[in-house]
């Protein structure tokens, strides 16, 4: 006998009267689709158009319906760059760093990343499950629905698959997705210094295979710069991580040109974050993949950096933007994705529609999840923020202000 609903099973909410920001349909600004109705079954979109154009009879069987009162709903937001799981904090180095000592130098003299390394081996798993838990909150109020959770804060087997273990039971424990990445070549391991190559080894060898072997990898990210490995080392990281068929990911060009981004790039890289230091002239390299430049304006705000990314080739390039928080202790230790938006046209230049997209759709696209989330289609999991604004570059300008009202998560208000 089949399993299948009957066709005409009535639908599970039908929310009314929206402006909704598709973000999808090239004719309008943001896909944007006046008096509309948006309609969910078993947790997926199944009816969105014009509320006059309504089914009669699906209008009128559906028992949960929400009038909109003519605001605005987009996708769920989407945080696609986080370090969101780690023990302590970095104000001292903050600290350090307001009375003249260089991110660079900090990391050279056994702080940065290693002092945060330190903190989070020392931590248990409940405690690393609390602090991120509340961090996220943050995320969630704001309409966050997919959050990317990367390791490389422990840099050993049991403290490594102890951070992606915690990034996954936030998935389990709160209404929101989590994508875990991989980040063992973060910075070479205390028990290592001096000896990068064999670190190496041991992540490729030892550590990333278990860690997918306990299911816990998504994705393999690694960090291409003078503090961190070169682009030998990265190529090193991402052939084991094609050998587990995982996607890859870069940290590429963030301090200084390593010709990170290119490699990652030409062998498939989901997306490269930071990249303030890419060369216009590798933007068609990028383009050339497919590949989703992933912008980081926190960290570029919170390390006082000047070298702007290049925006104008990648627009000039048709490179898919996106935008994360990339929330962190030591270069951006943020818990807001508005504040992000906000960042990225004011430092940036981006428009809000291009803040927004970034956020929702080219997000999606930097976890390789463009079919099931990122914009408002039939057949997509129903994740979306209503809004107590009708305008989508409120989004974008507030400042410290949470217009987010209501939030649907795979078919299910928050
Ligand atoms: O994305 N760039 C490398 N990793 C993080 C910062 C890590 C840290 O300072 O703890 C980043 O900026
Ligand atoms: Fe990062």
């Amino acid at each position: 006998m089949s399993q299948q609903a009957p066709l005409n099973k009535p639908w599970d909410t039908l929310w009314l009267n929206a402006r909704l920001a598709t973000m999808c349909r090239g004719d309008t600004p943001y896909g944007l689709i006046e008096d509309a109705a948006i309609a969910i079954r078993d947790g997926k979109i199944v009816w969105l158009g014009a509320t006059d154009d309504l089914p009669n009879e699906q209008r009128r069987t559906c028992q949960q319906q929400l009038d909109c009162q003519g605001q605005l709903i987009t996708p769920g937001l989407i945080d696609c760059h986080t370090h969101l799981v780690y023990g302590g904090n970095r104000a001292s180095e903050f600290e350090m760093r307001l009375n003249g000592a260089s991110y660079q130098q900090i990391a050279r003299s056994g702080g940065g990343i290693l002092s945060t390394v330190n903190a989070t081996r020392d931590s248990s798993e409940a405690a690393l499950f609390e602090s991120a838990r509340m961090r996220l909150q943050s995320f969630l109020n704001e309409g966050v629905t997919t959050v990317e959770i990367k390791s490389g804060y422990g840099l050993d087997l049991d403290n490594e698959l102890k951070m992606l273990r915690v990034a996954r039971a936030l998935g389990e424990k709160l209404p929101v997705q989590v994508v875990t990445t991989f980040l063992g070549a973060h910075a070479t391991a205390p028990e290592y210094q001096g000896a990068d190559d064999e670190f190496i080894s041991f992540i490729c060898e030892s550590v990333l295979p278990a860690a997918t072997a306990a299911g816990l990898v998504d994705a393999v990210d690694a960090f291409c710069e003078n503090i961190a490995f070169n682009a030998e080392q990265v190529e090193r990281v991402f052939k084991a991580a094609k050998s587990f068929d995982l996607p890859i990911k870069l940290h590429a060009e963030q301090l200084s040109d390593q010709q990170g981004a290119v490699l990652a790039a030409r062998m498939g890289a989901l997306s490269v974050d930071h990249i303030e230091f890419l060369s216009p002239d590798d933007v068609a390299v990028i383009a050339e993949h497919g590949t989703v430049a992933v912008l980081l304006p926190g960290a570029f705000y919170f390390l006082r950096e000047t070298q702007l990314p290049p925006i104008d080739a990648l627009r000039e390039n048709a490179v898919p933007i996106a935008i994360a928080s990339d929330s962190n202790p030591g270069s951006s230790p943020v818990s807001s994705l508005l504040l992000m938006l906000s960042m990225a046209c004011t430092l940036f230049k981006l428009t809000p529609e291009e803040s927004l997209a970034g956020v929702t759709r080219n997000a999606a696209k930097a976890l390789g999840l463009q079919a099931e989330i990122g914009t408002l289609e039939v057949g997509k999991t129903a994740n979306m923020v209503l809004w107590n604004t009708s305008n989508p570059a409120e989004l974008s300008y507030s400042i410290g202000h949470n217009p987010c009202n209501t939030v649907m998560y795979r078919g299910q208000v928050r």
